[in-house]
């Protein structure tokens, strides 16, 4: 999702001049548009009185920032060693199956984002897949669905 400019605006007004709140006005846009489009970061830039390099700085040095568009579900599959002799390329595939992309990759509509990911230090419970910070052990293709209909259902309430 691009960010409408008005919205722009307004969040990055408030921090207008004020150079040390560059972390917080990135965390406020990361989780307004679940990513940090590069127009939000000129903006952020000019307003701030930070140089952009100095914005890109920071935007690429924290893993919880995205300079992709993020979906507004994530879905993160293991595919270390443990969860992979265990089927963790068949989970996988059926969330790229379902979700109609490949990991790294968000759909179309800006629902979900897929990502894979080489351990997540739990293998005893693999293989592993996490969605929306929700842990599913012991994984299976055949659970793809119904764990993504367990996300939306999450996300409405
Ligand atoms: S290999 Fe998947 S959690 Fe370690």
């Amino acid at each position: 999702m691009r960010p409408p400019t008005s919205e722009l605006e307004a969040l990055t007004a408030k921090y207008r001049g004020r150079r040390q709140a560059l972390i917080q006005v990135l965390q406020d846009i990361q989780d307004r548009f679940h990513w940090l489009p590069p127009e939000a970061l000129e903006r952020v830039a000019a307003d701030l009185g930070v140089p952009l390099v100095q914005v890109y700085g920071v935007a690429t040095f924290y893993r919880s920032f995205s300079l992709r568009p993020q979906g507004r579900h994530t879905c993160v599959v293991c595919l270390g060693t443990a969860c992979h002799v265990r089927g963790g390329q068949a989970v996988l595939e059926g969330f790229e199956r379902r979700l109609g992309v490949g990991a790294g990759q968000t759909t179309p509509d800006g629902a979900y984002t897929l990502e894979r990911v080489n351990c997540l230090g739990a293998c005893a419970l693999a293989p592993l897949a996490v969605v929306d910070g929700r842990y599913h052990a012991r994984m299976t293709e055949a659970k793809v669905g119904a764990v993504l209909a367990e996300a939306e259902e999450a996300g409405k309430a």
